[in-house]
């Protein structure tokens, strides 16, 4: 089979298309999947550069989720059968023609989902619906701030926040991006590169601050963020895009009565894998319904994945990037 193979760290163009031993079931419980779309997510950015906290062995496939086509099954695999269009988040190897997944990072597909929309489905959906109502708790009426909200866990942030009952504010870098948070259901803007993220959200909640700060870019942000969180607010730690980890002030923490909570989706799948799969139970639902409606900026042919991987470093994409594999 064709694979993108990473076969040591460095930029994206160090990754070689090349024919490699297809995988085999790793377990009995075990899937193997024919690739069509893999979505791209930041930690294949920064898998890539060997700062994530999982590290493959080398040569591995880049590519933590992907639809596609489930084609051989271990004994014990019960949830899915040969045939069945799937999505999976493997976490790692899906930029190949086949990927060994096993059964709880496989979900058969609502026969409607198309497999553009279904490769980004597992990793946003889950992320998302574990932050804020796993850990988050939000709750109808209460006030959302969503950072990186245009991001690919941003824009599905916005709809299971508004599909919960509360009010939006999403923070989002230039008018297009603010212009999709809104189209996604966003109550309010704040682009942060113009204006004061500080003054603006507590402007628009009374000056109490947002109850829920959904945090995937961490930095700065995170640092005036937390200057503008309610009594009793949650700040959610998923994530450091902007590249500096930021130290929360603990006496912000205390005179809020607030929570530094984090959110590690992928360690929350292996602890919990029922949780797991009941959230995205909900997550196919809330599509079926209509709630849900991923946003897809850029498609890239498997041979053209560097590029795909510079427009997502670059902060050009909105929603999610698609490699097309078959
Ligand atoms: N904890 C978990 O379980 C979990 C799961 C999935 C993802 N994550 C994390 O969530 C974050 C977002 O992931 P994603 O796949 O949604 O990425 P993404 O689509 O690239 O979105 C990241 C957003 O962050 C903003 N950003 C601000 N400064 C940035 C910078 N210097 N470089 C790049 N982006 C910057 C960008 O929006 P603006 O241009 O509008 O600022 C961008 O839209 C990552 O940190 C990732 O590791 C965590």
């Amino acid at each position: 089979m064709k694979a993108l193979l990473c076969h040591e760290y460095g930029p994206p163009e160090s990754l070689r298309l090349e024919e490699t031993t297809p995988p085999e079931l790793a377990s009995a419980t075990s899937v193997r999947i024919a690739v069509t779309r893999v979505a791209l997510n930041f930690p294949d950015l920064l898998m890539l550069e060997g700062k994530y906290q999982y590290r493959a062995p080398f040569p591995f496939a880049l590519g933590m989720e992907c639809a596609g086509r489930v084609i051989e099954v271990g004994p014990d695999v019960t949830a899915v059968a040969p045939g069945d269009r799937v999505a999976a988040h493997p976490w790692v190897g899906c930029l190949a023609e086949e990927v060994v997944a096993e059964e709880d990072d496989v979900f058969r597909l609502p026969g409607a989902m198309d497999d553009d929309v279904a490769s980004g489905f597992p990793i946003a959906g889950g992320t998302v619906w574990h932050a804020l109502v796993d850990r988050g708790e939000i709750a109808p009426g209460e006030t959302a701030l969503i950072l990186g909200a245009a991001g690919g866990v941003g824009v599905p942030a916005i709809e299971v926040a508004k599909a919960k009952g509360a009010r939006v504010i999403a923070a989002a870098r230039g008018a297009d991006k603010l212009a999709l948070t809104r189209a996604h259901g966003a109550d309010e803007t704040v682009d942060y590169a113009a204006e004061d993220l500080v003054a603006r959200v507590r402007e628009l909640t009374d000056g109490k601050g947002a109850d829920v700060i959904y945090d995937t870019v961490g930095g700065d942000f995170t640092d005036q963020a937390m200057r503008a969180i309610n009594w009793g607010g949650r700040l959610l730690v998923i994530g450091f895009a902007a590249g500096r980890i930021a130290q929360v002030p603990a006496n912000r923490v205390l005179l809020k009565g607030a929570s530094v909570v984090g959110v590690a989706y992928q360690a929350f799948r292996y602890r919990d894998p029922e949780g797991a799969r009941a959230n995205m139970a909900a997550l196919f639902q809330a599509w079926s319904d209509g709630r849900i409606r991923p946003h897809i900026s850029h498609r890239f042919p498997l041979e053209r994945t560097a590029e795909a991987l510079r427009t997502m470093e670059a902060r050009a994409a909105q929603g999610k990037i698609v490699i097309e594999v078959a």
